[in-house]
């Protein structure tokens, strides 16, 4: 391909990659669920790896240097080759399991790949390639490694596995001490609404919560510290307030006061939904009160569901179409992001150079 690419006399570089760390993910199952991943291959052989979005980092880099012309090729890969015994321990790492690589035979693979929808030509070809990584074909030329791109297994397995493995828990808080409140009855939809992957949990303690006063704060009470460990159990806050004379609610407000100085609310997620179009004054100010307390806020998962004056209760949430759909879009959104601070977490140590 690259020769029939130089004969038209152009410019162009060509990235030579390793072995996608993706490749692993369509064993996710067995990964999770038996703890082994299977490969017609030894165990200690140690293979050039890539994560593909290293791949788009340096495409992009070469691109947006104009001033190049020539041709050549460079490999892409990650500074050190795994082997798989060493991407099993990676991934047990990542993933909190015990998994481990079990070399299987080249008919045993094949017959797999087919069970799992891959064509007779696809199969042959994949065992082929195998072989020439195992030949040490498959290796970039020796010089051509860049050597800076850093996504250690671990990383990379987090982002892939997690989503799967990982529960992800939202505790919900709602502003509103009323029997019927509108608030309350939308974040217990949400939690009817919520997949099975992800699980919320309703805040129940707000009007127990003593008056916030910082001489209290060495010897806090019982609900205090009730309160600090279900926001640290939480990987994201879900927060429905009503409005109280262009303000928040003073049970809502003195619940973020008793963390302001507390650990457990720093970085934290949070979507603001909105029970009420006309509520604005609210939450502008509730926004500035949990962004100032380092709150993250995730727009797109903060919506207004125009409750006010509808007299609906949960399962009339559920059962409006437009309704429920908005909610389980909000939640799959504030989900996502979540995901993605996390990934960014696992990541941050290991930043691209
Ligand atoms: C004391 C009080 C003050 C209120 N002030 C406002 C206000 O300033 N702006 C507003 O839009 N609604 C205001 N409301 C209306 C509530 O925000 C509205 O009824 C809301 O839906 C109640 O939420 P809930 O059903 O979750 O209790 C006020 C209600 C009460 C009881």
């Amino acid at each position: 391909m690259e020769d029939v690419l130089n004969a038209t006399g152009r410019s162009a570089r060509y990235l030579r990659c390793g072995n996608f760390m993706e490749n692993f993910l369509w064993q996710v199952e067995p990964i999770l669920q038996q703890g082994r991943f299977f490969y017609p291959f030894p165990g200690d052989f140690p293979i050039p790896m890539v994560a593909t979005h290293n791949i788009g980092v340096v495409a992009a880099q070469w691109l947006l240097q104009q001033d190049w012309s020539g041709q050549e090729g460079i490999g892409v890969d990650e500074p050190e080759d795994l082997s798989l015994n060493q991407v099993a321990v990676q991934m047990s790492e990542a993933i909190n399991q015990t998994v481990r690589f079990q070399p299987v035979s080249p008919e045993a693979y094949t017959e797999s790949m087919l069970q799992h929808g891959a064509s007779p030509a696809y199969a042959p070809g994949l065992l082929d390639m195998f072989a020439e990584v195992a030949a040490g074909i498959y290796h970039a030329e020796a010089g051509c490694k860049l050597g800076k791109l850093v996504t250690s297994y671990k990383g990379y397995a987090f982002t892939a596995m997690h989503k799967t493995s990982q529960i992800i828990r939202i505790l919900a808080i709602s502003g509103s001490l009323r029997r019927v409140s509108s608030n309350t009855a939308l974040l217990q939809a949400a939690i009817a609404l919520a997949p099975a992957t992800v699980e919320i949990k309703l805040y129940d303690g707000l009007g127990s919560l003593p008056h916030f006063n910082p001489d209290l704060e060495p010897t806090e009470p019982l609900s205090v510290t009730d309160l600090r460990t279900q926001i640290r159990w939480a990987d994201g806050l879900l927060i429905s307030t009503p409005e109280y004379a262009h303000g928040v609610p003073g049970v809502l407000k003195n619940a973020l006061d008793w963390l302001v100085s507390g650990s457990e609310f720093i970085g934290k997620p949070i979507a603001l939904l909105n029970a009420s179009p006309r509520a604005t004054y609210a939450q502008s100010s509730l926004t500035e009160i949990v962004t100032v307390m380092t709150g993250r806020i995730v727009l797109e998962a903060s919506i207004t569901v125009p409750l006010l004056g509808r007299n609906i209760d949960i399962d009339g949430i559920v059962a409006d179409l437009e309704l429920s759909q908005a909610l389980q879009r909000a939640v799959m959104t504030f989900v996502d992001a979540i995901y993605q601070f996390q990934t960014e977490a696992a990541f941050s140590d290991e930043p691209l150079r």
